[in-house]
């Protein structure tokens, strides 16, 4: 795991491999961002003009190297872009993004230090995130030499009389970055590694480690439960499903957060099986639940004042002998029954015995986490997630959190005319279809219905940007992305700040 450190010695005389400066589009030409004086020196002046020779043009995702001059002692300079500044300096997200491309683009050294412009805490944290998340690699699978090994360590200057407020600002972005990349590695981890069993263990794990109180039902307890829905979508897959709950509390904590993640090892779509071209990526279904682990786990590491219980419903669909029916009829945690009409709409399923049971212990606010709907992608494209909710106040809200941590969300309703084609059609108290049309609020619409009277409740759909499929960009890399982390963490960070 890449190391993270604060240093406040000057750029010229601190050993590394390489130095990483900011250019930012101005209106005449590249500039320099505050922080680089000393290098610049050490170009006598001519840095800007050394790299804009070189192409450089302050774009965002721009990397572009030169060799160091005599007087520094690092052999390279890395000018990354920033785009243009606004009128308060560089957003966070710019400032995120480009510590994140220098991290990739530096990926082999050993030491690397930051010389971006960070002087706030805010600022100081959003360049420690960003290079902590721009130097993940998903190593488990590749051979030695195969594949460049992440930045070792990164060094963050910073002016002496931060320093305090430096660490503290480091120490959090360490927490977050790395419980973010925990849950990248769980995305990226091989269904055939990753099941609802060796989930649920690597959650035990993880509780011992941090304190957290871990529960898992297996089998025989879901059974016991009545877990109708986890059942039913598990129930034609060797690995049996798992329902895990990892609580942490505060003794100050005054509002207590359900977050609830869909946990779909593997979606081949079941007897209703998806064909080829739609089910390379599905190993990515558990998203979700990864969301919510990791949210929790960086609550406990920040010792937030609230109290966050994460629940985990594991699942994986695969179509068999054994396997649910389009046609059946399952019972449901809490007593409602759904007739399952198409056995790939199961996200829904799992989530709403896991919703239910959720709401048994009062929570003040329900959140869901979920690649739940192709619907969703279409609509909002993959780097958007939709959100959704019984409460509009406690929707803008999440949607505002995101925008404020740097993650694209976007508020979506829940139209009380789309109900109808779940409950209109069915043998049952519902179906787990419902209209083509509009399908990621129909799923949205479904969860409702288990949400108990009087929880605020909201939904992230986040099937677009969970995983990503294209070229890696900022501190996003090819595959899991830890999507509404980020958005969860400040939420309870903000719930424990006294807004609940
Ligand atoms: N896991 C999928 C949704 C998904 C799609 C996630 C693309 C990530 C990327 C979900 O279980 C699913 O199959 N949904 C169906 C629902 C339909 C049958 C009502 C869908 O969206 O097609
Ligand atoms: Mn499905
Ligand atoms: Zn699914």
């Amino acid at each position: 795991m890449t190391a993270l450190s604060v240093s406040t010695s000057s750029a010229a005389s601190l050993r590394a491999d390489a130095l990483v400066v900011g250019v930012a589009k101005g209106p005449k030409g590249i500039v320099l961002t505050s922080g680089s004086e000393a290098v610049n020196e050490a170009f006598e002046g001519k840095l800007a003009e050394v790299l804009s020779t070189l192409g450089a043009t302050g774009a965002e995702g721009e990397a572009v190297k030169v060799h160091s001059p005599a007087g520094l002692k690092a052999a390279l300079v890395l000018a990354v872009g920033l785009g243009e500044a606004g009128e308060e300096g560089h957003e966070l997200e710019s400032l995120r993004r480009a510590a994140g491309v220098a991290a990739r683009t530096l990926a082999g050294a050993k030491k690397v230090a930051l010389v971006l412009p960070a002087e706030s805490a805010a600022e100081i944290e959003a360049v420690a995130l960003g290079g902590l998340l721009g130097s993940y690699a998903f190593g488990t699978y590749k051979g030695n030499g195969n594949g460049k090994e992440p930045v070792g360590e990164l060094v963050l200057l910073a002016a002496r009389k931060g320093s305090k407020d430096a660490k503290a600002a480091v120490e959090r972005a360490a927490a977050l970055g790395e419980e973010m990349n925990r849950a990248r590695d769980l995305v990226n981890t091989a269904p055939n590694d990753l099941n609802p069993k060796s989930f649920a263990a690597i959650a035990q794990a993880a509780g011992k480690e941090h304190g957290l109180k871990v529960e898992v039902l297996d089998e025989k307890a879901l059974t016991k439960g009545g877990f109708g829905g986890l059942l039913g979508v598990g129930v034609g897959s060797t690995n049996p499903p798992r329902l895990v709950k990892v609580a942490y509390t505060h003794p100050k904590a005054k509002a207590t957060l359900a977050f609830v993640g869909k946990g779909i090892t593997y979606d081949s779509g079941g007897i209703s099986l998806k064909p080829a071209g739609h089910n390379e990526t599905m190993k990515c279904d558990m998203a979700g639940a990864a969301a919510v682990f990791a949210a929790v786990v960086a609550a406990k590491r920040l010792g937030l004042a609230v109290n966050v219980t994460a629940w985990l419903a594991l699942a994986e669909n695969m179509p068999s002998g054994s396997a649910t029916r389009p046609g059946d009829v399952l019972r449901m945690y809490g007593g409602k029954t759904v007739e399952v009409l198409n056995t790939d709409a199961e996200g829904r399923l799992v989530l709403a015995d896991a919703i239910v049971r959720a709401g048994e212990e009062n929570p003040d606010v329900i959140v869901d986490v979920a690649t739940l709907t192709g619907a969703m992608v279409l609509a909002l494209g993959n780097r958007t997630f939709g959100v959704m909710s019984n409460s509009d106040e406690l929707r803008d809200d999440l949607h505002a959190l995101a925008g404020e941590v740097g993650e694209q969300s976007w508020p979506m309703p829940l139209p009380a005319d789309l109900r109808k084609g779940m409950t209109e059609s069915t043998i049952a108290d519902l179906a787990n279809m419902g209209e083509r049309m509009g399908g990621g609020l129909v799923a949205g619409l479904f969860l409702k219905e288990f949400v108990a009277e009087g929880i605020d409740w909201a939904h992230l759909d986040i099937a677009g940007p969970a995983f990503h499929e294209g070229a890696p960009y900022g501190y996003t890399p090819k595959g899991g992305t830890a999507s509404a982390v980020r958005t969860l963490v400040r939420f309870a960070e903000r719930t424990a700040n006294g807004k609940a």
